[in-house]
């Protein structure tokens, strides 16, 4: 059949297939969460079920795209790690990103109701997105070693501002006396002014949140002589682990395997 006068149009598309054998990292992150958080009067420094819901979201990420092998998450971003054989729409940039973007955006506002019955959704939540291509799995380690380092900072200094404030000092003057403070200065402050431990805060606060397929053994049923019959299954699950150390990945191996 001849084509019609106006398919010339498709010449000017681009293509923008990500290149092959590098993992690609898909990181979306809240539009204006801080007004957001404030709107829907989020608990500061950390609402749990904010943060529940953003990991719930992530889930159903890793249930709905198989190639997505990993993701972490803090705060209002989580970034999703497709493995580097993926084929996941010929690998076009814009596929993944947009198809990524709007997936968690709906399974946001489809699940707000289950973790704030109480609260309304006053606003449409919109979230950015980026894909960015890593070459080796060790610099994908050092990519989510950097965002959670960014996890331990950020949240350290919004513990110790919002225990100032909360204890009545303006936000001016929390930042003041925050200025120029070292990690230590800061766990000193909260235990000193607070007798708050750092390291005894929720996990999910000071490590953010890692979703991953866990292989599970489970008893299937017993033999004829009653010994189990085990088998695999995989489970998507979710942790708050130390990524930047080797004993996570060292305990799992098979997730940033390359081929
Ligand atoms: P853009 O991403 O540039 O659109 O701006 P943003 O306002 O979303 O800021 P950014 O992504 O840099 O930071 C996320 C913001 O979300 C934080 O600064 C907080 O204001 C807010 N936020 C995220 N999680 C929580 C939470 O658990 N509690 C509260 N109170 N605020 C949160
Ligand atoms: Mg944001």
């Amino acid at each position: 059949m001849a084509n019609s006068k106006y398919e010339y149009v498709k010449k000017f598309e681009v293509d923008d297939k990500l290149p092959p054998h590098n993992w690609i990292v898909l990181r979306i992150d809240g539009c204006h969460f801080h007004r957001f958080s404030a709107d829907h009067m989020f608990e500061k420094p950390n609402d749990e079920n904010a943060l529940n819901l953003m990991n719930i979201c992530a889930v159903t990420m890793l249930e709905h795209f198989p190639d997505i092998v990993f993701a972490y998450g803090v705060s209002d971003e989580y970034s999703f790690i497709l493995k580097e054989t993926t084929e996941f729409y010929q690998r076009r940039a814009s596929k993944i990103l947009s198809l990524g973007v709007s997936y968690f955006t709906s399974v946001y506002v489809m699940k707000w109701k289950d973790f704030f019955p109480h609260k309304e959704l006053r606003e449409p939540p919109s979230f950015d997105g980026r894909v960015i291509c890593y070459p080796r799995a060790k610099i994908v380690r050092d990519y989510l070693a950097w965002r959670q380092v960014d996890c331990h900072i950020n949240n350290q200094y919004n513990t110790c501002f919002w225990m100032l404030v909360k204890s009545g000092k303006t936000e001016r003057e929390a930042q003041e006396s925050l200025k120029g403070t070292l990690a230590k200065d800061k766990n000193e402050l909260l235990f000193q002014q607070f007798s708050v431990n750092y390291d005894k805060l929720p996990a999910m606060f000071r490590k953010g949140s890692c979703v991953y397929v866990d292989k599970v053994e489970e008893t299937v049923k017993l033999d004829d002589s009653g010994n189990p019959v085990k088998r695999l299954r995989k489970k998507v699950t979710v942790g708050h682990f130390d990524i930047i150390g080797p004993k996570f990945w060292n305990e799992h191996p098979y997730i940033l395997e390359e081929e």
